[in-house]
């Protein structure tokens, strides 16, 4: 193998408390806090070789060269870890994710996690967990949140330095699992790269990110003490909050498809009729349905014989990013 290079392992991750809007979309400083789970089994595999002889960075992505835009975001992370290990070559880049990409099961977030621990170990660097979660928040914001384990926090800050995510309790802490109900595989038509641009523009942001400390605290506690109904309650509303925001905003974004709302609606009903379920929903159409692990199966079979759900995925809490393999 060759002396430059390694590969990682990162869970993609699902927002509690959802990251909208950046105070600086250059450095993805964001107007407010989130809270995620990492999501065991959905995952990328990236691996990284610093090559003297490569001409340019190059990006596989899922077995074919990747789009110019993924390729320069990978690129500038890469310039990082050039600049901090004082190295020059130019890297090639093989990712793969397991599950569909650009369909709010945030392929971003693991790529670019795994992107990170494996482009650092490549270069010969050592860093710890939040410089980690830094440089993976320098390519996509929430990427920094799949590089600890479990139920994680991105402290918002307000600088490069202090802006990274840190485990609040770790993967077995409590057997959540998401029921990912996807509706639609095709490429989502808005990057949240864009989408996050267009937060400000909405009259309800403000109000949105205002009120954050007090969801995050919510959600925190409910996580801490395990009280599945505090937290169905809270995360809905992060949710609903976050989409009431893109629908808002100019343009207006509709990330939801019909399909979309009639899962929340079916959830809303199964946890009127007592069962412990609630609903979430990132930039995309899919709908991540979160139980406890003992009502999953049930979940799982409810999802599959709604309408218009193709398939359904399911992740308990995930681990950090971690290493496959590495050379002395
Ligand atoms: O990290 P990005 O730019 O892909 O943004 C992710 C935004 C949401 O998935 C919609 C919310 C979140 O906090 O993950």
């Amino acid at each position: 193998m060759h002396p430059w290079a390694a590969t990682a392992i990162s869970c993609a991750n699902i927002a509690l408390i959802k990251y909208w809007g950046n105070r600086d979309p250059e450095l993805h400083i964001p107007s407010s806090g989130s809270i995620s789970i990492n999501l065991d089994g959905l995952y990328s595999r990236t691996g990284v070789t610093f090559d003297p002889a490569a001409l340019a960075d190059q990006l596989i992505l899922n077995g074919e060269n990747a789009p110019a835009t993924a390729l320069e975001r990978a690129s500038a992370l890469l310039e990082r870890v050039r600049e901090m290990a004082g190295l020059r070559f130019h890297a090639r880049v093989e990712s793969e994710n397991n599950f569909p990409t650009g369909t709010g099961i945030a392929s971003s977030a693991s790529g670019f996690a795994a992107l990170a621990l494996a482009a650092s170990r490549a270069a010969g660097l050592e860093l710890d967990e939040a410089s980690l979660s830094r440089l993976a928040r320098s390519a996509s914001g929430s990427a920094c949140r799949s590089v600890p384990g479990g139920f994680v926090e991105w402290q918002a800050g307000e600088s490069d330095q202090n802006s990274y995510a840190f485990s609040i309790a770790p993967a077995g802490h409590w057997d959540l699992v998401d029921c990912v109900a996807v509706i639609s595989q095709t490429h989502k038509s808005i990057p949240s790269q864009a989408g996050h641009r267009l937060a400000d523009t909405s009259p309800l942001q403000a109000a949105r990110v205002a009120d954050t400390p007090r969801r995050l605290a919510i959600c925190r506690r409910a996580i801490l003490e395990r009280d599945f109904e505090a937290l169905a309650q809270i995360v809905e509303l992060d949710s609903n909050l976050m989409h009431a925001v893109m629908m808002t905003s100019s343009p207006a974004l509709f990330y939801w498809l019909p399909a979309t709302l009639q899962v929340i609606l079916s959830v809303m009903a199964w946890r009127k009729g007592g069962v412990p379920v609630c609903y979430t929903i990132d930039a995309g159409p899919n709908v991540h349905v979160l139980c406890q692990a003992g009502y999953a199966p049930e979940i799982t079979e409810r999802l599959n014989q709604t309408e218009r759900v193709m398939r359904v995925l399911t992740a308990h809490p995930g681990g950090p990013t971690h290493l496959l393999a590495e050379v002395d």
